[in-house]
């Protein structure tokens, strides 16, 4: 069997079963099991797969046809420039959620602390420690979160002290800039959620409560004791979330608050500077 041909198969399989991107998908997954660049399948189309390389696509395959993303199967996810371990125990790092870091150069440049609340892969610390030249704190839930992203932080060489708390209780020290992407899904949208999200990305990243707030509306007053005066809140926020993050900032001691939208044009980050 060569390059060629799987890859072609690979193809075939996916797109009967509907899985999106038929063929990034099966470029992808072919070159995790040759563990080679994506040009190499094009370079060396007559490439003879040993048997190895076959069990692995064999298996790729079959796993991305039940469902699991590509980013469990390759277990990464190019974020912000930067490649990022994945886990089922994380969420997979969304693009959308790279606004949260373009507010964060935007407002708050010279913040050298920065606490990330709810970090899974790590993404947000790891990219503002790197962007910042910061010192980060990121806290989560779940250990098994914490593992990955203490190893994305080692390999990408960010300063990051890792926390296991319920959001930001029990820390006391004062931040520049505080960054989140907490849970946002409304416990009635998840049996809607699309099969990937819903039967594989870790349940306790989704979940916001009945009304898909409850996360913020805890953060707000924990961020007033943790910011220093002047310091920088910003949340990336789901499609329906602003009108009730908005109140509950306006409900605190905060200014400028601030909404910003995605590429197709949703609300999805709203920050606010605890008034000086
Ligand atoms: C939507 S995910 C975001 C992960 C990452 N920051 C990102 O943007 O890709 C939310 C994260 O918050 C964590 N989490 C959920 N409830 C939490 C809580 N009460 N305290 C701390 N972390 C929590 C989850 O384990 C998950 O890693």
């Amino acid at each position: 069997m060569t390059t060629r041909t799987a890859l072609n198969q690979g193809i075939e399989l996916l797109a009967d079963a509907a899985v999106p991107d038929p063929r990034l998908t099966a470029e992808v997954l072919l070159c995790h099991a040759l563990r080679r660049e994506r040009i190499f399948l094009f370079s060396h189309p007559e490439h003879e797969l040993n048997t190895v390389e076959w069990i692995h696509y064999g298996r790729y395959l079959h796993e991305r046809l039940q469902g699991k993303p590509t980013q469990y199967i390759t277990r990464t996810q190019e974020w912000y420039g930067r490649p990022f371990r994945v886990s089922p125990a994380v969420l997979i790092p969304r693009p959308e959620t790279e606004h949260v870091v373009e507010h964060a150069l935007e407002v708050a440049r010279d913040a050298r602390t920065v606490l990330d609340i709810g970090t899974g892969s790590g993404a947000l610390a790891v990219t503002l420690a790197l962007e910042l030249g910061a010192r980060a704190v990121a806290t989560d839930l779940s250990h098994a979160a914490l593992a990955v992203a203490r190893q994305n932080a080692t390999r990408l060489g960010a300063r990051v002290d890792f926390v296991q708390a319920d959001l930001a209780a029990g820390l006391a020290t004062r931040f520049d800039l505080i960054v989140s992407n907490p849970p946002y899904i409304p416990a009635a949208e998840i049996p809607t959620l699309q099969r990937e999200v819903r039967e594989h990305e870790p349940r306790l990243a989704l979940l916001g409560g009945d009304e898909g707030t409850e996360p913020y509306r805890r953060i707000i007053p924990q961020a007033e004791q943790l910011l220093r005066p002047g310091g920088w809140l910003i949340f990336e926020i789901g499609y329906r979330g602003e009108a009730a993050v908005r109140a509950a900032f306006e409900a605190g001691l905060w200014s400028e608050i601030t909404t910003g939208r995605d590429l197709a044009g949703w609300p999805r980050v709203l920050r606010g500077r605890l008034t000086p």
